[in-house]
């Protein structure tokens, strides 16, 4: 079953064709990155624009690279959630319209569940059920995938999320939007050790994340620092900001694990590219005798194979729909 799947819940058009949720046939990002950072972060309104003006283009190119017509694609997969209104928007309403035009079937997908699937087009071998760690820019969970379609959050950010966390922490030492990549390259040459910062935990939810009051630490210390005229090292705070954020998120998933007993680790969403985690997590894994997977690196940021890979199990179960398809900013993900 070849699908083409759509993606714009954020600051990426996306299109790709995916065959029977494993094989990439063509994969098409345009990113508006470049524009979002003049302003510090994804402007919504332009976000929208960007995309309306993306989606044909994106969509032929991504058909074309596939070799195909829309007639020969066995269904249309689009994201309906979360993300930004005006953005999912786009996305729905010209995948209603393929779909309505070449009458096939239309299936919804939801993002974070797309991110999962990232993996099952890096690893053929992989299959529910495991533990999944999600962390993006929006989002940051703990879920025990029972089954492609079947997903039981354990836990969940109380306040920012681990991207929004690293971006925000990268603004204020000056890094441009999204800084959570210039930090993990930059930190890789400091010392983690150097600067004292707290790993916050939740009373009486082990599993859930809080990044706010660590965020606001590193605030401090900068404006501090500033006032007293002190150079900070920003090489030496960037590795102890991401070791502390990679402490908090290995040591909730790792007891999570351990809780569950579970034997298959997985890692996806923008943040699983971050090149701490991924060490971090490998060794732990390899030294309990836990597999662990983690997404092709150009597969961990926003992209329409995913979604094309987890439309194809959502189909499987069923899930289509019509005309009436709607685009929805938050959806929780074992709902969707
Ligand atoms: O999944 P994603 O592409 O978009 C959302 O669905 O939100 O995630 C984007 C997030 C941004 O916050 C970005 O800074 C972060 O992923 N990110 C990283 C790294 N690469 C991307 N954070 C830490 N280390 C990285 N290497
Ligand atoms: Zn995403």
């Amino acid at each position: 079953m070849r699908i083409l799947a759509l993606e714009s819940s954020c600051d990426e058009t996306a299109a790709a064709v995916v065959e029977d949720g494993r094989k990439i046939l063509s994969s098409v990002v345009a990113s508006q990155v470049e524009e979002h950072r003049l302003y510090g972060g994804v402007v919504p309104e332009i976000a929208s624009r960007r995309h309306s003006e993306a989606v044909v283009p994106v969509t032929r190119q991504a058909l074309q690279e596939a070799g195909m017509e829309l007639s020969e694609v066995d269904a249309i997969a689009v994201t309906y959630a979360p993300g930004l209104i005006g953005a999912l928007l786009v996305g729905v309403n010209f995948a209603k319209g393929l779909s309505l035009a070449a009458g096939k079937p239309l299936i919804p997908v939801h993002h974070l569940r797309g991110h999962i699937a990232s993996n099952y087009l890096t690893s053929p071998e992989l299959e529910p059920p495991f533990l999944c760690l999600v962390v993006s820019g929006g989002h940051s969970h703990i879920i025990q995938v029972k089954s492609y379609t079947e997903l039981h959050v354990l836990g969940r950010t109380r306040d920012d999320a681990a991207g929004e966390a690293f971006d925000k922490a990268a603004r204020a030492m000056g890094m441009p939007y999204p800084g959570g990549i210039a930090m993990d390259k930059l930190a890789e040459t400091g010392d983690p050790e150097a600067f004292r910062l707290p790993r916050p935990s939740v009373v009486g939810a082990p599993y859930d994340f809080s990044f706010s009051g660590l965020k606001t630490a590193v605030i401090n210390l900068l404006h501090t620092a500033e006032q007293r005229g002190e150079e900070i090292s920003i090489p030496d705070l960037s590795a102890s900001y991401r070791k502390a954020v990679v402490d908090c998120l290995t040591g909730n998933f790792i007891r999570a694990a351990e809780d569950t007993g579970a034997k298959k680790l997985v890692i996806a969403g923008g943040v699983s590219a971050n090149s701490l985690l991924r060490r971090v997590l490998e060794k732990e894994c390899a030294s309990q005798g836990w597999a662990f997977y983690r997404p092709d690196l150009s597969l961990c940021g926003d992209n329409a194979a995913m979604i094309g890979s987890q439309a194809y199990y959502e189909y499987l179960a069923g899930k289509t729909a019509g005309m009436e398809l709607n685009g929805c900013a938050a959806v929780s993900i074992d709902e969707g």
